[in-house]
């Protein structure tokens, strides 16, 4: 009993201290991201925009290089159909702090050539106080939820990203992974494979050595313990482009575990993928492995407008 008490008072104590300095939180819009044309479109700022809690008197803080990016705070209708003619402002120097002085709809796009059409677009919503709405920094239980499948990438898919690996980090940011889900890897056969890794491996991209390769797609992986998995490509630089994927699994789902916990069985025989051939060898990667690489580097910006595209 005295425990409980001593629990729940430290609760409240948490909870004033949180409200306190809910009066003042500084959002750096995209986080590490900043503010920028976002790899994989407007889902980078919607899904951010998602994980934040707007208060009159916070400060949105866009980061971004003069002369590269600006940011203009702009009508509703503007925001939607990109028409940055009659800004309510424009800044053209950043990092640039905006504080959110009147509670309501806020909407900012990046005026500069098509940076608006291609997602760099942000819509929030400021509410007058702090109100009961949970803090994010709060330790909120994991609602008991069933199994969940998550496709890698979304629409993107499972490939050398245009912008580099940003794109599996935010795709995979703020989601949460528990036991018995189920990550879905999208690709054409043949140009792309999935390879799950080690830490080091993961960080030095080199898959002399992988825990499991698959290649035929879709792979459906079934995480199956808590801890962290890291996936990428056995195709040579696909792992340095940004083909890589990390994340925590962080508990059970549900009660009832999924009945088949069944992780894909490897596409070449189990032995081989245990210590795969080198990535970078003649034979390991196909012929074609190569061009999409050098397409990436070659044509970044059109393979970006054909992700967008797919995108949307
Ligand atoms: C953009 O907005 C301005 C007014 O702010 C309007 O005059 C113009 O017609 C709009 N352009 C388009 C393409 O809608
Ligand atoms: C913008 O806000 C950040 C975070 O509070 C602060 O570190 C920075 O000095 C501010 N910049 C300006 C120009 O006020
Ligand atoms: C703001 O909140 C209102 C009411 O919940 C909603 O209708 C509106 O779409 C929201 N606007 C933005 C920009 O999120
Ligand atoms: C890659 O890792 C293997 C062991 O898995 C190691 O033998 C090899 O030296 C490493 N290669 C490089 C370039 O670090
Ligand atoms: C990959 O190959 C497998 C088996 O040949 C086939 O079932 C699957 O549909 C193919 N996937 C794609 C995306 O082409
Ligand atoms: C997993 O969570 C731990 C503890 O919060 C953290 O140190 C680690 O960087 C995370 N790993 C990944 C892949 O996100």
């Amino acid at each position: 009993m005295a425990k409980m008490c001593v629990a729940i008072a430290a609760v409240l104590a948490v909870t004033a201290l949180l409200q306190t300095s809910a009066a003042q939180t500084v959002h750096v819009v995209g986080d590490s991201l900043g503010w920028l044309v976002p790899p994989g479109g407007p889902i980078a700022y919607e899904t951010w925009v998602d994980l934040q809690t707007f208060v009159v008197g916070d400060v949105l803080v866009f980061n971004f290089i003069t002369g590269e990016q600006d940011v203009a705070r702009v009508t509703k209708e503007a925001f939607n159909s990109c028409n940055s003619t009659n800004p309510i402002f424009l800044e053209t120097t950043g990092p640039f702090n905006y504080t959110l002085d009147a509670a309501g709809e806020y909407y900012f796009i990046g005026t500069m050539d098509r940076h608006c059409y291609l997602g760099q677009k942000l819509a929030i919503n400021v509410s007058a106080s702090a109100g009961p709405t949970p803090s994010p920094q709060a330790p909120t239980p994991t609602p008991p939820r069933g199994p969940v499948t998550y496709i890698v990438g979304d629409a993107l898919g499972w490939l050398v990203p245009p912008g580099g690996s940003i794109a599996y980090k935010t795709w995979a940011y703020g989601k949460t992974f528990l036991v018995g889900d189920v990550l879905v890897f999208n690709f054409a056969n043949g140009t792309q494979d999935v390879a799950v890794v080690t830490e080091e491996a993961y960080d030095s991209c080199n898959t002399t050595t992988t825990i499991a390769v698959y290649a035929t797609s879709p792979v459906k992986y079934t995480l199956a313990t808590v801890g962290e998995y890291f996936f990428t490509s056995t195709y040579s630089r696909h792992c340095n482009l940004g083909q890589k994927l990390a994340i925590n699994v962080t508990a059970s789902s549900s009660a009832t575990p999924p009945s088949t916990t069944t992780t894909p069985t490897p596409s070449s025989n189990p032995s081989s993928s245990v210590t795969s051939p080198v990535a970078g060898g003649p034979s390991a990667p196909p012929p074609q492995s190569s061009a999409p690489a050098r397409a990436v580097l070659g044509f970044s910006s059109t393979l970006l407008l054909i992700a967008l595209a797919v995108v949307h």
